[in-house]
């Protein structure tokens, strides 16, 4: 018999969750607003709504927080924060900012301008925020069988090249500062990109002159879908992966609350010495000096480790068979997913799942409000609330699909959690077609409206 996965550590510390009555949680949530943003995590039993920075530390970690110095320029913390990054990804500069939108701050302030196009495989919010303030714009190249949930393309991340030329050739070099490849790709669905892909991605964009960067947040997920799932490369490691995706880009933006599995922090690595000038100055007005960029000795220290044990084989193939696991339960009882599963997530299809509730009334932001006051369990909203209004129309931006993530931490939840989830959606599933109405926006803030905007039901 073929031995199943089990996860490469054990458990040494615990924390207390509590579970709540169904009529405490629907009070709680008109409190909140209908915003599961606005809950308190005590209120929530299982909470799926990020897998930033919500993951456990290996003791490993914990020790290195004893050890980090503090020194304000010059840290050894730093020192061997740059010396991981540089094994890890090549590049040669470093700035470590206080989490991945400061480091997108941080780059784009010096590449970004008013007027310019930035293409890219679906911009994460924070990304799309920063370019959009900057009045430029984001041009989604994903492939389109990214937007049909049932399309098992193993790579549903990748980008047009067809659609990124087209970017390259409508508009002049100057105003296309770099394309950007998020690994994996969030926004639809949690799917990698190809190393094919990355390195046609490359060809293309040198042709044109034009630098490419990455998005890198969860790039050890995307390694380890390449490793399993491109032809050639089932017998490299996940570390010779992550050296050969990166050496196709000019530099990155990181958020190490994902696949540096540490609580806060980011970073952006780069080559080329002007930007790293300019963007140096940019961390000391918002960030701090650079050798700290915003973080305490001792995170950079928990870092530099996390970065190496999260570009393990054993590590990511315990992290993503759980996902694939409440991925799998949810298929048996019929409840329409993304498919392939993701790397840190599991989305359900609201459109599908919640047919009667109108799309002007959030059918994505519904899903995740019945499952909370099902079990207790927080999700978020990856649909029209996420996608925001038209910056000039100020209409509501429709997306191709409307999900409902369920984003899983790192080394933190068991595979009974997961059936208890599995569980909750069936019965939601079970009463879907009583489900008819769903929530109208009562305020929103003028950007990245999903974080605080207030509900009321429809
Ligand atoms: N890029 C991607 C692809 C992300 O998923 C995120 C954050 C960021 C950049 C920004 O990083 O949070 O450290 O400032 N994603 C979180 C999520 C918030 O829930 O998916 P940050």
């Amino acid at each position: 018999m073929k031995l199943p996965y089990a996860e490469p550590y054990r458990i040494k510390m615990i924390e207390e969750i509590r579970q709540s009555t169904p009529e405490d949680r629907a009070k709680w949530l008109k409190d909140a607003d209908f915003n599961l943003f606005n809950l308190k995590s005590s209120q929530v039993f299982i909470d799926l709504l990020t897998d930033s920075g919500t993951g456990s530390m290996s003791d490993r970690q914990w020790s290195a927080l004893m050890t980090g110095d503090e020194s304000y320029a010059g840290s050894r913390s730093f020192q061997e924060l740059q010396e991981t990054v540089q094994r890890i990804t090549g590049f040669r500069f470093l700035l470590p900012t206080h989490q991945g939108r400061a480091a997108e701050n941080v780059l784009f302030s010096v590449l970004v301008k008013d007027g310019d196009v930035i293409p890219g495989n679906s911009h994460f919010d924070t990304t799309k925020g920063h370019i959009e303030m900057r009045k430029a714009h984001a041009v989604d190249c994903t492939i389109d069988e990214a937007f049909d949930i049932e399309n098992m393309h193993p790579f549903k991340g990748n980008i047009d090249l067809e659609k990124l030329e087209n970017v390259y050739q409508q508009y002049p070099k100057e105003q296309v500062p770099f394309c950007l490849i998020t690994v994996t790709c969030n926004t639809s669905g949690g799917q990698p990109v190809s190393l094919e892909n990355i390195k046609a991605v490359k060809e293309l964009s040198d042709r044109y002159g034009i630098p490419v960067y990455f998005d890198s947040a969860r790039y050890a997920e995307n390694a380890y879908f390449i490793k399993k799932r491109e032809a050639g490369q089932e017998h490299r490691t996940i570390k010779e992966i992550c050296k050969e995706m990166f050496s196709y880009g000019d530099g990155m933006t990181m958020s190490s609350k994902k696949d540096g599995l540490v609580n806060i922090g980011g970073f952006v690595a780069l080559n080329n010495e002007e930007v790293f000038r300019q963007a140096s100055n940019i961390t000391i007005i918002y960030e701090g000096f650079i050798t700290y960029g915003g973080l305490a000795g001792r995170d950079m220290a928990a870092l530099a480790v996390g970065l190496d044990e999260a570009t393990e084989f054993d590590y990511l193939e315990s992290r993503i068979s759980q996902v694939e696991y409440l991925g799998a339960k949810l298929m048996e009882f019929g409840i329409p997913v993304q498919k392939p599963i993701g790397g840190h997530a599991v989305f359900v299809d609201a459109l599908k799942f919640l047919p009667n509730v109108p799309r002007e009334e959030y059918p994505a932001q519904t899903l995740g409000l019945e499952l909370y006051k099902e079990a207790g369990i927080r999700g978020v909203e990856i649909g029209t609330l996420l996608a925001d209004r038209d910056p000039e129309t100020r209409e509501n931006r429709y997306p191709k699909l409307e999900l409902l993530r369920l984003a899983i931490p790192r080394r933190t939840y068991t595979n009974n959690h997961m059936d208890y989830i599995a569980a909750g959606l069936k019965n939601v599933y079970d009463r879907r077609n009583e489900i008819t109405k769903g929530y109208k926006i009562t305020w929103e803030p003028p950007l990245l409206r999903h974080f605080t905007v207030k509900l009321e039901e429809a």
